[in-house]
Order: structure tokens, then C-alpha cells, then sequence
């Protein structure tokens, strides 16, 4: 099959042919295209929308014909990203990041993973049962926030794990900050292990050539996209890119079956049509619906670093250790010269023109903008709403100088994810648990990066340090107390009597 014409959407136009057809709808769903479907929701979602709501395996759309719109659709895929095989995913990323770690788990056990990994990484060390040799990205020392992982940190880290067979990396960053993928598919290979990139964050930079390089032309061997984050498919829809190298380090056949184990049988049509449709657009207008948003986007920055006591994040980081490039669909603001920590500007936001962020944290706020901007105000209201902020709570001289409260290093890893988070667990007050081995995963929102993993010694500071940020208004993901007051640790005394 060498599909060729972006301008189609096989999927999306197969869900339009059937819900014109009027077709005996004698499956599933039961609201059976609409008709009974509660008033609330067709108001909601539109005729339309539950007309298109199929199930898997329907004549004509996944299955009946060689190849399906459903192949078809996932081959132009893979043909826009330059993968040999693009999976649509409906569980977002975060299927991808654990299909990545299942599929690498047929090779071996050890795995080389970057640190500040997102908590579906760290789901995908339980469910693989891998071992993790962590490596730190780079800190950087002004912003006192992580960048990417250069290869030189990566080499070291696979010369001291032979057995790894795989690396996994993540690029770009919240912040924007994007990895020399290209150096770290170099080093990874030369140890023949596979790169694997979550590119979450970055399923648009294939789309201009002024952004950074995507990571599967860049060498990457698996690479995990959240289509849904910047390039505009429905939220919980992803993709999972098998690179096109020759050496197969990870096999095609093993993806597939990973993919499939991590998906429900009923995967959402609508999810799907949206992942073909983003896919559509992006191959046909990415490149100019691109150039329009970093444009007004480079004229925001300009602005923001105007107001006193405000700056933002760009391209003035590359260069910086960890730093290769820098993607500038997000607009990450840099608060420390007001008076006001970034969760106080996000609700101050909030109340002067309803604007909500992607990301907010002690010094630092994060927009997001999507490659689809084409009729953008959102900039402009965040300028006019952040200049309005700024003049309410005042500079605050000193506070320049104020790093980023960056986390305190990880504990040591006493056992796997895995064998930690299956094993026999008690739960004890928070002040009681320093210096035992968690049994899950803290993860402080924002960013969701963990600062504590199954299997590793919990800390002093490390708990100090997610109690603050829930005192300033922040979260914690993976706890079982989400206010911390308890922690669930591995039980390692004598076991009780029977
Ligand atoms: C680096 C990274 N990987 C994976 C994910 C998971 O993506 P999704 O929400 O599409 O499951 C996220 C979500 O924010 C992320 O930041």
C-alpha cells in the first residue's frame, strides 16, 4: 500500500458514508446513533457526532476490504510523520509510553530512562517490570528547571548498563526545550540498543522546517506523540511512530501486540475520525498554519518581556547545557520580577478575563498554543490580561534573582517499580515514611513529573517538598492520600504471624 494523497481522510470519510447510510444499527453503542441517546448528550455532542460513534470492527471501516480506511488512514500517518508504522492510540501518550515499555520488555530488563519521565513511563516500568537505570537531564543553573538529556549523560549511562536495551528520552519539554535527538540515536545505537523518544509534546515539529527536527527523522528508533496536545485531534487521541531504521531494533510485530494489549476492544470512531482529520490537516496546512501561530506567538514574547517585571522563555535557552532547540508553541513565562508566585498569577488570570493555563508552578507559567491558531486572540488576552496582573501585585525587585524551586534529588532505588508496587504495602503517616521504599508514585501536578517511584527510599525533602506544593495550590498524582497525610510504603519487617 503506498498511500500518497494527504488531502483524504480514508477514516474519517468511511464513519461520514456510513452515518449517511442510515445503516441497521444492530451493535453497539446503545444509543444507537443517536436515537437513544439521553437529550443532554445530542445537545452536547450533535447528531452528527453520535451518528459517526461506531464500534470497532464494522463492515467497510476496520475490517472487509484490503486495506481498510482504517489502514489506510494509519499508512498516510505514517507516510505525513516519516514512520514505517503509525498506531492510532485512544489513550492518549500515555498508551504509548507503556506499549514502548512492553514492547521493549520482549528484549530484556533494563532500561536507561530519563528521570523526570512522565508518570505513564513510570506505569509502564510496573506493568513491564523493567529495571530502570535513571538518568538526571540537565538542570539548568539560572532557571533551576530540567532541560533535555545529552548524549554524552546518555553514553555514560548506557556504558554503565550493559544489559539496557533500550533508552528512553523525553523531548521536547514542557518548557519548550528540545534534546539533541539526533546525538542521543547516535550514541544509543553505537551501544545497539533502541532509542525510544516521548515526543509528546512535539507531534507538530515535523510540519516547518524552522522548528526543531522530529525525532524520527532525527534517528529515533519508537517515538510517542500526543496528537491531541498541539496539532489538534481530540483530547485523549495519540500516536505511536515505529522509525523506519534498518537495524529493527524493536520489532514491528511486538508493538502491534503491545498496542493492542493497552487498548480497549471498543476504541472511540470519533477519537480515531480526529486523529485522520489532525493528520489531514497538518500534512496539508500544517506548514502555513504554523508559520501564522509562531508568528503572533514571537510578537506575544515581545510584548510580555515588555511589562515590568515579566519575561519568557526562548530561544535564548539553546545552547544552554541539555538545550538543542527550542519549540515555540509554548509560551512559558518567567515570573519571578512580580510580586505574585505563578499559582497566585494563574488564579489572578483566571478572575481578569478567564484565562486558563496549561501549566503554572512556583516561578513559571506555561501557555499552550495549538498549530490551528488561525484566528488567534488567545495571545492577545493573555498580554493584555498578564499587563493587568503585573500592575495589580507590583514588581518585586529582588525576585529576579529567585531561582526556580526546582525538586530535590530522587531516593535510591531499592528495588524494582514493579516488585515495589505489587508487593506487600502497609500505609503510614507522611513523617513516618521517611527513609522507607514507596509503593507508588508522587508526582506533583504541575508538571506530573514524579519525584517519587515505586521502589525508591522516600525522603525528608522530597515529602517536604510535595506538601508545599500542595500548600501553594498544586497536586499530587499516583498518591492514594491525594493531601499526603499518609504514604504507602513496601511493609518490610518480619511478617506477621499467620
Ligand atoms: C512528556 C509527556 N509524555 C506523555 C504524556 C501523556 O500524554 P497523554 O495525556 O496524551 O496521555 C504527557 C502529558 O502531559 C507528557 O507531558
Amino acid at each position: 500500500m503506498s498511500p500518497s494523497d494527504q488531502r483524504r481522510a480514508p477514516y474519517l470519510e468511511a464513519l461520514n458514508d456510513y452515518a449517511d447510510r442510515i445503516p441497521a444499527r444492530l451493535h453497539v453503542p446503545g444509543h444507537k446513533g443517536g436515537p437513544g441517546a439521553d437529550p443532554g448528550l445530542m445537545g452536547a455532542i450533535g447528531e452528527r457526532a453520535l451518528a459517526m460513534d461506531i464500534p470497532a470492527l464494522t463492515h467497510g471501516i476496520d475490517v472487509g476490504m484490503d486495506p481498510t480506511p482504517f489502514e489506510e488512514a494509519q499508512a498516510l500517518a505514517a507516510e505525513a510523520w516519516g514512520a514505517k508504522r503509525a498506531w492510532f492510540l485512544i489513550n492518549g501518550a500515555s498508551q504509548g509510553n507503556i506499549a514502548a515499555g512492553l514492547a521493549l520488555a520482549h528484549k530484556g530488563r533494563e532500561l536507561v530512562v530519563q528521570r523526570n519521565a512522565h508518570s505513564s513511563t513510570i506505569d509502564a516500568l510496573v506493568l513491564s517490570g523493567m529495571r530502570p537505570t535513571f538518568v538526571a537531564p540537565e538542570v539548568d543553573p539560572e532557571l533551576g528547571i530540567a532541560h533535555c538529556l545529552t548524549p554524552r549523560a546518555l553514553d555514560r549511562a548506557l556504558t554503565e548498563t550493559p544489559a539496557a536495551v533500550g533508552a528512553l528520552v523525553i523531548s521536547p519539554t514542557y518548557f519548550g526545550a528540545c534534546a539533541d535527538v539526533r546525538g542521543l540515536a547516535e550514541v544509543a545505537h553505537s551501544h545497539d540498543v533502541a532509542l525510544v523518544v516521548d515526543e509528546a509534546w512535539g507531534a507538530h515539529l515535523a510540519f516547518h522546517e524552522d522548528l526543531p527536527e522530529h525525532a524520527l527523522s532525527a534517528g529515533a528508533d519508537l517515538v510517542i506523540s500526543s496528537t491531541h496536545k498541539i496539532v489538534g485531534s481530540m483530547t485523549q487521541s495519540a500516536m505511536l511512530h515505529l522509525g523506519t531504521d534498518l537495524a529493527e531494533r524493536i520489532g514491528e510485530d511486538v508493538v502491534d501486540r503491545a498496542v493492542t494489549l493497552t487498548e480497549s476492544t471498543s476504541p472511540n470512531s470519533l477519537l480515531y475520525g480526529s486523529l485522520d482529520a489532525a493528520r489531514r490537516q497538518a500534512a496539508v496546512h500544517g506548514r502555513e498554519l504554523l508559520e501564522y501561530t509562531m508568528a503572533e506567538l514571537a510578537a506575544a514574547r515581545a510584548q510580555i518581556r515588555a511589562i515590568e517585571g515579566l519575561d519568557v522563555l526562548d530561544e535564548r535557552m539553546v545552547g544552554r547545557a541539555g538545550v538543542h532547540g527550542y519549540d515555540p508553541l509554548r509560551l512559558a513565562v518567567d515570573v519571578r520580577g512580580i510580586a505574585a508566585s505563578g499559582y497566585e498569577l494563574a488564579t489572578l488570570l483566571r478572575e481578569i478575563d478567564d484565562i486558563n493555563l496549561e501549566l503554572y508552578g512556583q516561578h513559571v507559567i506555561v501557555a499552550v498554543f495549538g498549530m490551528g491558531e488561525r484566528r488567534l486572540s488567545e495571545a492577545n488576552r493573555l498580554v493584555a490580561a498578564l499587563r493587568e496582573a503585573a500592575a495589580r501585585v507590583g514588581p518585586d525587585p529582588g525576585g529576579e534573582r529567585a531561582s526556580f524551586a526546582a525538586a530535590p534529588p530522587w531516593g535510591e532505588l531499592a528495588m524494582t517499580p514493579r516488585e515495589a508496587y505489587l508487593g506487600p504495602q502497609e500505609i503510614v503517616p507522611a513523617e513516618q515514611a521517611v527513609g522507607r521504599i514507596a509503593a507508588e508514585s508522587l508526582a506533583t501536578y504541575p508538571p506530573g513529573i514524579p519525584n517519587v517511584l515505586p521502589g525508591e527510599r522516600l525522603t525528608a525533602e522530597t515529602l517536604a517538598y510535595i506538601q508545599g506544593t500542595l500548600q501553594l495550590g498544586g497536586s499530587v498524582r499516583g498518591a492514594s492520600d491525594r493531601l499526603l497525610r499518609t504514604v504507602r510504603v513496601v511493609a518490610e519487617g518480619p511478617s506477621p504471624p499467620a
